[in-house]
């Protein structure tokens, strides 16, 4: 079953391999909790993380999880690679293998990026925070190798034409903190954004750092490849 809503009477109909009429009279007899209630509608919409069981036996227990990582330079965002460490690799012991093994990452940086990733088993949380809709703002540190000036501001904010995708990025904000830093924000992320808008000015990144995803800032006390679980509220439960 996926994140989406199903119902109740089919999902225990295929998980308990028994037919509808069995699964009502079940409801009937108020056999069946789901997150601890009994539940006698057979429309009751339920999801990937409604805890279900029939009298004792729990037939699904699946926890959201919600990770803040702080990325290193030099490790991958995937969940499998031949040559580099991955951020699944990072999580080490915080989760269980079954539970690492349901993971995705939440908006991917590049290996030579650090900073902020989160990572989840909720593909609806991860769809609102990376669906172009949400238009949700992705704040960076960003170090270059020659000068920065106004102009580049007018450039971001105006947008540039990339032929390959044949888009022309969103409007971008750029804060400029010093000759050699800026703070970039995106509401998109298309690929190597941000060193293709510098490459405009031929001006190579030469350290890019993701400091926060929405309303979900870097934990500053997060060391390079550690890990938080999060609840949904952004608070630290572990
Ligand atoms: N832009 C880039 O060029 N790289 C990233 O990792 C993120 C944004």
């Amino acid at each position: 079953m996926s994140i989406s809503r199903a119902r109740l009477d089919r999902f225990i109909s295929e998980k308990c391999q028994i037919n509808r009429k069995k699964v009502r009279l079940l409801l009937a007899q108020k056999r069946i909790r789901v997150d601890g209630l009994i539940a006698t509608d057979i429309d009751q919409p339920i999801n990937k993380f409604s805890l279900i069981s029939l009298d004792d036996q729990i037939i699904q227990s699946n926890k959201a999880l919600y990770i803040m990582m702080h990325k290193p330079v030099g490790v991958v965002c995937a969940t499998k690679d031949d040559k580099h460490k991955t951020v699944i690799d990072l999580l080490g012991g915080l989760l269980t293998p079954k539970e690492r093994a349901s993971l995705h990452i939440v908006g991917r940086l590049d290996l030579n990026t650090s900073g902020l990733v989160l990572l989840t088993n909720d593909s609806r949380w991860s769809e609102q925070l990376t669906s172009p809709k949400s238009k949700v703002s992705k704040h960076y540190l960003v170090t270059l190798k020659n000068p920065i000036n106004e102009e580049y501001i007018q450039a971001f904010a105006q947008g540039m034409y990339f032929a390959f995708e044949k888009i022309t990025t969103k409007p971008v904000t750029l804060n400029i903190i010093h000759q050699y830093q800026a703070e970039v924000i995106l509401t998109e992320g298309r690929y190597h954004q941000i060193k293709r808008m510098f490459g405009r000015f031929s001006n190579p990144v030469t350290a890019l750092h993701r400091t926060s995803i929405g309303d979900f800032v870097l934990d500053k006390t997060l060391l390079p490849g550690k890990s938080q679980i999060l609840n949904i509220s952004n608070k630290i439960i572990t």
